[in-house]
Order: C-alpha cells, then structure tokens, then sequence
C-alpha cells in the first residue's frame, strides 16, 4: 500500500497530478479550512501533508494526533513563512517540516513596491473617488501624495526579500537604511543592496516609507506599537508583507486616524481572514488579501517546492527546504 498524503487545499490538479505514483491522494476539494479537530481526523495515518499558511500545527495538536497515531512523517507549507508550525513540538514529535522559500522573493519584492507606491500616491483612495462618481471637477491639490523617487526607503528584515526590495530602489535615487537582527557584512551592503545599517529608532524616524519584511516569531508580536510609529515622520508610510501580528493594530489604527502617519499599505492581518474591520473606515490604507507572492509563475513554483519536499521525504531522501533537521535526525536513526 502507497503511503498516504493530506493535500489539505485544493490546487493547480497538473502540478499535485506528480505526487500519484507515489501516494494515495486526499485531496480537500471543499476548499474549506480544516479545524483543528478534522485536521487530526484527517492526519490519523497518512504520511504527510502539503498545506498553507492556513494550517495550524500546534503542539497540542500533534500531541493528540501522536497519542492515536505515528505515522504523519512530513508537513509542507506552501510558503516561506512556517509561523503556523510549533517547530520545536515538530521535531520533539519526529515531524519533519518543510517550507517554499526563494522562488517567491522577486514576486514578493515587486508586490511589496506596488504597496509602497499605491499608498504613497493614494491609487486605490483616488480610484474610489472616480468609481463612486465624486470626480465632477479636477483641482491642482486634489490627491495629493508623497515622492518615491529621492525618498528615505527603510527596510526592517534585510532577509532575502528585503535585499530583493532594496535593490529595485536604485532605480528610484532613494537612499535605502535597514536594520536587521544581524547586520550585514558591511562590504556587501551597499554594494550588492545600495542599503545602509542603521539601529532601530534610525529606521523609524528617518525612513519616508518604511516596508516590514522580516519573519514572525512570537518574539516581534505587537513589536511595533506606540514607541516606533510614535518616531515616525507624519508625512511616512508604514508597508506590511511580512505578518500583521508583528504589528499592534490598534495603535497602527490609531495613527492612521489621528495622522500620525500618512498611510499604511498592508497585505496582511493579525487576523487573516477576520481581519480588523477598522481598515475599511479608513481612506489613507491600501489593504489586500495576503497576496504577495501572488504570480502565476511564483505559486506555482512554492507548488512545486512542497510537492519536492514530500517526494523526498517518500523516497527516504533529505527533504530540499526542510527546516528542522533535528527531526530528519531522529526520524531517519529511529525509525
Ligand atoms: C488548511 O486547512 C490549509 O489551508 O492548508
Ligand atoms: C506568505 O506569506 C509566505 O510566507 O510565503
């Protein structure tokens, strides 16, 4: 008998169409997220798993699943992020878990810029104007925003994202400031990313538009809140394709009504996709549905990372984009 796979979402049927020699396939056609209570059901004897973000794996989780059942070997995000993993509970549990970075970091970067520029220029603000039919007159300060080219860009997370939006700047005449947990090798910053290190409070007092893209640990939840947007110039812009809970939303909210920022262009929510409904009462955000890496070509190749990763697994071989070798260990001695 094949070992058995979960395809907990539904997706592109010619790339998952490669995982049937090797598996028995069950494939959620509802297109519905499984709670935790069915994701167990569902997880009771298979191998392994391709999931998105969307897929709690907590430690409770695995620990119930664990006490019916060992069989479930590999789990795979169809992302870069893993937030939605407990890593430790994984490896203390001898599941292997595996994400899709890299192949998504140009589409992401673009994304990220046109963010930045719908928000600094007040596109979807001022298409609303025209679509609502407010447009009975043009006027020399209507719409007004602020500058992209010769600008300040900060960058907080200089990962490999973060120096794929670094490097678009060049085009643009900014100056580019980053911090980062570690800084970078001095000698490569401004000549591979045209970025400077500057320490935190620099970052958010100097940058003009300042774009988040650096990982969520339950470390940085709620790490911007009163102190950073408060260093903030009124004239900035505040840019989140990372995870929203790295931000409180609450005092972001707050900002944006009171004009302690000039706008904000989010994809992504502490509560995705029971997003806090405050946005949509205000006019200075553009807000999209967690869409970053969103190109045809892109999904596609995260698709196929995570299909990879789980071939691998099958055929006794180190999963590609695993991230916690410690259970390959284990599970590979053990077993
Ligand atoms: C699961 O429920 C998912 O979204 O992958
Ligand atoms: C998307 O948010 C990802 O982590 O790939």
């Amino acid at each position: 008998m094949r070992p058995k796979l979960l395809v907990a979402r539904a997706m592109f049927p010619d790339l998952l169409s490669r995982l049937t020699p090797y598996f028995d396939l069950e494939i959620n056609q509802e297109d519905r997220i499984f709670t935790e209570d069915e994701l167990i059901e569902r997880l009771h004897g298979k191998f392994g798993m391709i999931c998105t973000s969307s897929a709690k794996i907590s430690s409770s989780l695995l620990q119930r699943l664990k006490s019916i059942n060992d069989d479930l070997k590999i789990i795979s995000t169809i992302a870069v992020g893993y937030d939605n993993f407990d890593i430790a509970s994984c490896t203390e549990n001898r599941v292997m878990a595996t994400n899709s970075p890299d192949v998504l970091n140009e589409t992401t970067a673009d994304f990220a810029w046109a963010l930045m520029m719908a928000t600094a220029r007040r596109v979807t603000e001022a298409e609303a104007f025209l679509r609502d039919g407010e447009w009975k007159k043009w006027s020399v300060d209507f719409f007004l925003g602020a500058d992209i080219h010769g600008s300040t860009l900060g960058i907080l997370g200089m990962g490999r994202i973060g120096q794929a939006i670094a490097r678009r700047a060049a085009g643009f005449g900014m100056q580019v400031i980053y911090h980062n947990r570690q800084r970078l090798d001095p000698d490569i910053e401004l000549k591979a990313h045209c970025a400077e290190y500057v320490d935190r409070e620099t970052l958010f007092s100097a940058s003009d538009h300042l774009i988040l893209a650096l990982p969520f640990t339950p470390e940085v939840r709620h790490s911007i809140g009163v102190a950073e947007i408060s260093r903030m110039k009124r004239s900035a812009t505040l840019i989140n394709i990372a995870r929203g809970g790295i931000v409180d939303e609450d005092v972001l909210i707050d900002a944006l009504r009171t004009g302690q920022i000039a706008g904000a262009g989010l994809d992504v929510f502490e509560n995705e996709p029971n997003f806090n409904r405050a946005f949509l009462d205000l006019k200075n955000v553009v807000l999209t549905p967690h869409i970053a890496s969103a190109s045809e070509q892109t999904r596609r190749a995260m698709v196929s990372q995570a299909i990879n990763n789980v071939i691998a697994a099958v055929k006794g071989e180190i999963p590609p984009n695993l991230i916690n070798r410690q259970a390959l260990h284990l599970g590979f001695e053990q077993n």
